[in-house]
């Protein structure tokens, strides 16, 4: 196993020679460490199957299947599936998922801790996935700002994005939307998280799930609160040219594995329609995250 860092404006490091089924276990634990401390690894020229991908994820943490079903492998529920492919045998997956600034299962009691993505088709152009690093964000903030978060919690739910599911053709929305709060009831975190494993302060929001900040009483902070901490970490910025975004592209192969705590992400979906899908295992490790501030 070669790990090397990545030459001009990527981000993390990159592997190559890295076979799950030989690989030692120092290999895995210096993953481990470069998944914390650099956020980003690229696994070069993988050739897993399912079974394959859910282990080397297991390696990692505990792999959690996702709250809905229609996202699953038919193979593995441990396999989230993206995609926009007509099979004979029917659909497999559900197109375009995440194209909003998010952390998977941020809106959960038990958010994931590591993401592992495997690209399996590619369009021609244009997949990738956005990343935002929370931690330097963090860092990057207006001193006055960071100072009025401090102390603070944010709310967060899944609400505006669920998809509507095959089965809810035909149902009432406020059903629907009933459903939803009952099964992913709002989540309360604090602003600035402290990452449980590196230590680093990290500004836990994202546009897609944060609907509120609030004081450690429970009082609602001002909306422009929120609206200034989304911008400043530039989860607003419509082109994608704010000086925190960092964009990740595959090429055949590779396997991505990032810390799903420092950084927030929003795939780049192909503008056409051209056949795309990717798999993912999403894992829990054994440093679970504390609901009290600890900033
Ligand atoms: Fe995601």
């Amino acid at each position: 196993m070669k790990i090397g860092t990545r030459t001009g404006d990527r981000r993390g490091v990159e592997v190559h020679d890295f076979d799950p089924a030989t690989a030692s276990s120092d290999d895995l634990a210096a993953l481990r460490r470069h998944i914390y401390h650099d956020k980003i690894v690229v696994l070069k020229q993988q050739a897993l199957d399912v079974p394959a991908f859910v282990a080397l994820g297991a390696q990692f943490g505990k792999p959690v299947a996702y709250y809905e079903p229609m996202y699953h492998h038919p193979d593995s529920e441990f396999v989230f599936v993206s995609s926009n492919l007509d099979r004979e045998t029917g659909r497999v997956g559900v197109p375009k998922t995440g194209a909003f600034w998010h952390s998977d299962y941020q809106f959960m009691p038990e958010p994931f801790a590591v993401t592992c993505f495997y690209p399996q088709r590619l369009p021609s152009v244009g997949r990738g996935t956005y990343f935002i690093d929370m931690a330097q964000a963090y860092q990057r903030l207006d001193p006055r700002l960071r100072t009025s978060i401090e102390g603070t919690f944010a709310r967060h739910s899944s609400r505006r994005y669920v998809k509507i599911r095959p089965t809810d053709v035909f149902r009432p929305l406020g059903e629907v939307i009933a459903e939803v709060e009952r099964k992913t009831p709002p989540q309360r975190w604090p602003t600035v998280l402290v990452h449980p494993v590196t230590g680093e302060k990290v500004l836990y929001i994202c546009e897609a799930f944060t609907y509120a900040l609030e004081d450690a009483a429970g009082d609602a902070l001002p909306a422009t609160l929120l609206t200034d901490l989304l911008a400043a970490s530039g989860q607003l910025d419509a082109e994608f040219a704010h000086d925190n975004i960092f964009v990740q592209s595959y090429e055949p192969g590779d396997l991505v594995l990032w810390d799903n705590r420092t950084l927030i992400h929003r795939a780049l979906h192909n503008p056409g329609n051209e056949a795309t899908e990717s798999f993912r295992v999403t894992v829990l490790d054994e440093h679970p995250l504390t609901k009290e501030d600890a900033a």
